[in-house]
């Protein structure tokens, strides 16, 4: 990756002047998207565990299989960890437990910090390519998704699906939430939509993921909204991550459920596919005001990043 990413800040200007000029025509060929509503304190409240858990996941896995990661680790105290691995080099850091609170097993996704997101979303291995057919038996060759994205997802998943079934084993519970911020949104997107191909009928599963970039076409994001998986994935204000790779030169689309947090705190739930709407981020972000630092957060008051 390194020979390539001298060209990220360029490519990023003309991709995020590109996704500015997409506004306006998708929401001309769009169908008309639901109004958007905000979310209901309580509901703000009930993301705040994972979002601490997707916080935790940035740490080494040394730290989240003893669950010592300090106090990204001490805000779900009762965590009872599985297994962990990755080596934050080539394979992000992943972990999988249990939580007695919620009573779900969660896996988390290691994350990035904007200078290194960029590159991986720019680099040559932004071309799209077919899930493979061994990890996602089945899937449609129409469906694809990001080369790179693909290829880091590969690498942690059959030590996931591993640790989820032991979890399972171990544990009465049938729910499975995945969650990451950034890259790390990315692998547990792709986990979400994996993990099922692979488990029993009665596990459901859930995708809560932050500052998730777009993952595939759009071939990719119906088919992920065709499965029986609760999807959300929450954005903080001008974050310029969760608009790119941009719509219209490369072809990516988010899936349905995004939660956007506009400039005032107000959190504000956005239906559809990429809703243009100015409260979310389709719309809000623009090439005069994209702000990097919001990459992080705060999503309710919790930094995300580091560990
Ligand atoms: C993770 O921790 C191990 C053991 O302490 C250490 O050897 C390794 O270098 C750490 N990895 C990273 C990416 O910091
Ligand atoms: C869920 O399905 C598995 C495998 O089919 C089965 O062994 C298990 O008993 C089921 N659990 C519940 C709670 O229905
Ligand atoms: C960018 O975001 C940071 C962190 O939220 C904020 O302090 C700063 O004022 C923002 N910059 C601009 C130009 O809005």
């Amino acid at each position: 990756m390194a020979p390539t990413s001298s060209f990220a800040l360029p490519a990023t200007v003309v991709a995020l002047a590109t996704s500015l000029c997409a506004v306006p025509t998708a929401s001309m060929l769009l169908p008309r998207q639901d109004a958007v509503t905000p979310v209901p304190a309580t509901e703000i409240a009930g993301f705040k565990p994972y979002t601490w858990f997707a916080a935790a996941a940035n740490c080494n896995a040394s730290l989240t299989i003893d669950w010592s990661c300090g106090e990204k680790c001490d805000a779900n105290p009762g965590f009872q960890p599985v297994a962990s691995g990755g080596d934050g080099v080539v394979t992000q850091f992943w972990y999988v437990g249990y939580d007695p609170t919620l009573d779900e097993i969660i896996v988390g996704h290691q994350g990035t910090d904007f200078n290194k997101i960029l590159p991986i979303i720019t680099d040559l291995l932004i071309k799209q390519v077919p899930l493979d057919s061994a990890l996602f038996p089945g899937i449609q060759e129409s469906v694809l998704v990001h080369q790179g994205f693909a290829g880091t997802q590969s690498r942690s998943a059959p030590g996931v699906v591993a640790a989820v079934e032991e979890a399972l084993s171990t544990y009465p519970t049938r729910k499975v939430t995945v969650v990451g911020h950034s890259l790390g949104a990315v692998i547990a997107l792709l986990d979400a939509v994996y993990l099922p191909l692979h488990l029993p009928s009665n596990v459901t599963v859930r995708y809560v993921g932050y500052a998730s970039p777009r993952v595939g076409n759009q071939a990719f994001a119906d088919y992920v909204e065709a499965q029986p998986v609760s999807f959300t994935r929450i954005n903080n204000k001008e974050d310029p991550v969760p608009v790119l790779p941009p719509i219209d030169l490369f072809g990516y689309h988010h899936p349905s459920g995004e939660i956007h947090i506009r400039d005032d705190d107000v959190w504000v739930s956005c239906p559809g596919q990429d809703n243009p709407s100015v409260q979310c981020s389709a719309g809000a972000v623009t090439l005069l005001n994209w702000n990097a630092s919001q990459h992080l957060g705060p999503y309710d008051g919790v930094m995300i990043g580091g560990c």
